[in-house]
């Protein structure tokens, strides 16, 4: 019989474009090719992980990994966890980038939260005037292991950040937010693994982005075992 746990990684942010998606598919690639059984798990209606699983599958050399569409009937996700297919031992949950319901019980429902914002001033403000507010009262009532880590995603390493972000980021990391040590540059690789339906680390596994990748994945795992 396994001895792997179940964990759950609800990957959110009340901001849409962040990278909430292409975290998503990245991590669940990078867990199959650990070994890991991955379940995605969709709540967003435009379904970015559907229709590049679609390209997966149309590609035998993949392993394919199951995307659970979870719809409004489903309840909330804490609460019908079980509905998914059994066999996983880590479940990606991808939510629309709006505070609603769905994305609140993606919260309730994880192990832990993992939230992207890239390094623009504007992605920042949202952060922390909206996401952290929520991550913060949704806290209390999470089984989650951290309040929430924070992913910089489409870093370049020619961004000056502005001061207010480095006094956003300063004041997360006062009241406990990791900040994830690994950066995702921006970098077309990860826009063109979509419409292959892969991960960066099986579309070009020499690269940076994979690389980015990799390092992002350890950290993670680090934070839920
Ligand atoms: N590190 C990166 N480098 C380059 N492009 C990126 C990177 N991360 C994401 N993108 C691109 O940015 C766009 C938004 O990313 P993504 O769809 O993952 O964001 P999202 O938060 O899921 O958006 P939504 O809120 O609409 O669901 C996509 O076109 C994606 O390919
Ligand atoms: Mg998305």
């Amino acid at each position: 019989m396994s001895t792997v746990q179940q964990k759950v990684i609800s990957v959110i942010s009340t901001k849409g474009g962040v990278g909430k998606s292409t975290i998503v598919t990245n991590i669940a690639t990078e867990a199959v090719a650990a070994g890991r059984n991955v379940i995605i798990v969709n709540s967003d209606t435009q379904k970015s992980v559907v229709y590049w699983n679609a390209f997966r599958n149309s590609n035998p050399a993949l392993t394919q990994i199951p995307v659970y569409q979870w719809k409004p009937e489903n309840g909330d996700l804490n609460k019908g966890i079980h509905q998914l297919p059994s066999g996983w031992d880590l479940a990606v949950i991808d939510v629309c980038g709006t505070d609603n319901r769905a994305l609140r019980s993606a919260m309730l429902a994880a192990d832990l939260i993992v939230v992207p914002t890239t390094p623009s001033g504007a992605d920042f403000h949202v952060l922390r005037n909206e996401t952290i507010p929520v991550l913060e009262e949704m806290h209390k009532a999470t089984k989650a292991t951290s309040s929430g880590v924070i992913v910089i995603n489409m870093w370049h390493w020619s961004h000056r950040l502005h001061r207010s972000v480095t006094e956003a980021m300063n004041t997360m990391i006062k009241a406990d937010y990791k900040i994830c040590e690994t950066r995702l540059r921006r970098l077309a690789v990860f826009q063109d693994a979509i419409t292959s339906g892969m991960g960066v680390g099986e579309y070009a596994p020499k690269s940076e982005a994979a690389r980015n990748v990799t390092a992002l994945y350890t950290e993670l795992m680090e934070l839920i075992k």
